[in-house]
């Protein structure tokens, strides 16, 4: 795919939930694409765009991990990519986006809660699994991974 039919952006929670609902909550209400602390100032979130449509997103948190002793750390959460796109680099691209901004900002630790399934995929976007794995009900078994900016 062109690399220049993509944009990358900041966009607001509200804006999330059109890729929030059908990819992580398929089935559930539009409230269950609502996460603590999506609208403070502290969070960010970012949307890539083809062709004007929102086709991937993430969104990084101020929250500290238990375990991790950097007080520079955010939190990654709501990382999807629709259906159809899935595969094809863009969830490598948004989350790349987000990072490098982050960077800027003196963050150095980035964490998430990952699915099982999608560990492959944070492996691939430098990060490592710590501690044990863990259920999270509803969406199933969870690992926490972390990676240095
Ligand atoms: C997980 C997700 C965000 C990845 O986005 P994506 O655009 O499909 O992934 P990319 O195409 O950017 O993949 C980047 C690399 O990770 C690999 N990868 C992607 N998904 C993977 C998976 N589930 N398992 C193993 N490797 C995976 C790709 O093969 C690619 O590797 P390569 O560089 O060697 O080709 C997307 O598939 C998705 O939305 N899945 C459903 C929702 C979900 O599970 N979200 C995570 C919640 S914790």
């Amino acid at each position: 795919m062109n690399p220049s039919k993509f944009q990358i952006k900041q966009i607001s929670a509200q804006e999330t939930y059109k890729v929030r609902l059908p990819v992580l909550r398929p089935g559930k209400p539009i409230d269950s694409c609502v996460f603590d602390g999506d609208i403070l100032k502290s969070t960010i979130h970012f949307g890539i765009y083809l062709h004007d449509e929102l086709i991937g997103i993430c969104s990084f948190f101020k929250n500290s991990h238990p375990h991790i002793l950097d007080k520079q750390q955010y939190q990654l959460r709501g990382m999807a990519v629709l259906e159809a796109y899935q595969g094809m680099g863009i969830g490598y691209k948004v989350l790349q986006f987000g990072e490098a901004y982050l960077k800027t900002k003196g963050i150095k630790t980035i964490w998430c809660n990952a699915r099982e399934v999608a560990t492959g995929f944070y492996e691939k976007c430098g990060y490592q699994i710590f501690g044990e794995p863990f259920d999270i009900p509803e969406i199933g078994p969870h690992y926490t991974m972390k990676r240095s900016l």
